[in-house]
């Protein structure tokens, strides 16, 4: 069989050239990072969670008419995705005060914020995902306004989906990342949701307890992050069955 050729390597996935043109194979891995790859770890069975989880949100968000870059779930760790062009920002949109927020403004976590507040980030590991203004995202030409107002629009859209889901299974979304690439079709080129929505993007307590069931979990040291993952995996009825530990065979005595 031929090696497959390999585009990228982030930090939680790696994307290898898909079957067709047009198409990537997205690979999950269980590496966890935090504080821009400072805290490193690899977490048994992330990979498969997310895997799992973003498909399930990519479906979702297509069947109510959100455009996103998932075409089908390969295996385990594995998903086809359309090919696109990333815009260079991490779209984030919070709807209580958490993370950097807080720091920034001084506001406790978990205040409710008036409406949800999105804001941008720049894709520079190196200078560390800086905030960046609409102002900057049009005089540096990273993103034009007419793909602004799209990309606020995905966002709002993406947030309510998401909100309502994980309001249904007892679970607050407090904030979430994602990314949007660019595709064309003929002479029309059009913004969809591309790379990942999991745990790892996203902050998610539960309502009832508090507790946090997101990547601030490693982020933290708050305890067990697959065992988190599972617990939203199961809530929403995605992989009910022991699936993250088929690949670890164990002695029945
Ligand atoms: P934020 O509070 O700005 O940063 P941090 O996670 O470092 O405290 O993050 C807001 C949300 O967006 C949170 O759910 C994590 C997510 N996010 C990412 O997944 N990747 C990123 O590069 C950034 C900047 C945020």
């Amino acid at each position: 069989m031929a090696r497959r050729k390999k585009i990228y390597e982030g930090k939680a996935k790696i994307l290898y050239e898909g079957p067709e043109p047009g198409t990537i194979v997205q690979y999950f891995k269980d590496d966890a990072t935090a504080f821009n790859a400072q805290k490193k770890d690899v977490i048994e069975g992330k990979g498969v969670l997310n895997n799992r989880l973003s498909e399930f949100f990519m479906t979702g968000l297509g069947s109510i008419g959100v455009p996103t870059h998932f075409l089908k779930r390969l295996n385990m760790r594995e998903q086809l995705v359309r090919a696109c062009e990333i815009i260079p920002l991490e779209i984030i949109v919070r709807n209580y005060a958490a993370g950097t927020m807080s720091k920034r403004l001084g506001l406790e976590e978990g205040t409710a914020l008036p409406r949800p507040i999105v804001e941008y980030c720049l894709k520079d590991d190196k200078l560390g995902d800086p905030l960046v203004s609409e102002e900057h995202i049009a005089a540096f030409g990273w993103a034009s306004q007419h793909d602004m107002d799209d990309i606020v629009a995905l966002a709002l859209r993406v947030n309510d989906f998401m909100s309502g889901l994980m309001y249904g299974v007892g679970i607050k979304l407090v904030d979430f990342k994602i990314e949007v690439g660019r595709v064309y079709d003929g002479d029309f080129q059009r913004l969809i949701v591309a790379d990942e929505i999991s745990p790892d993007s996203c902050r998610l307590w539960d309502i009832e307890t508090g507790q946090k069931l997101d990547k601030d979990v490693f982020r933290q040291d708050l305890g067990s992050l697959s065992d988190a993952y599972t617990e939203v995996a199961k809530r929403l009825g995605v992989m009910p069955k022991q699936a993250t530990h088929i690949s670890k065979p164990t002695l029945i005595n």
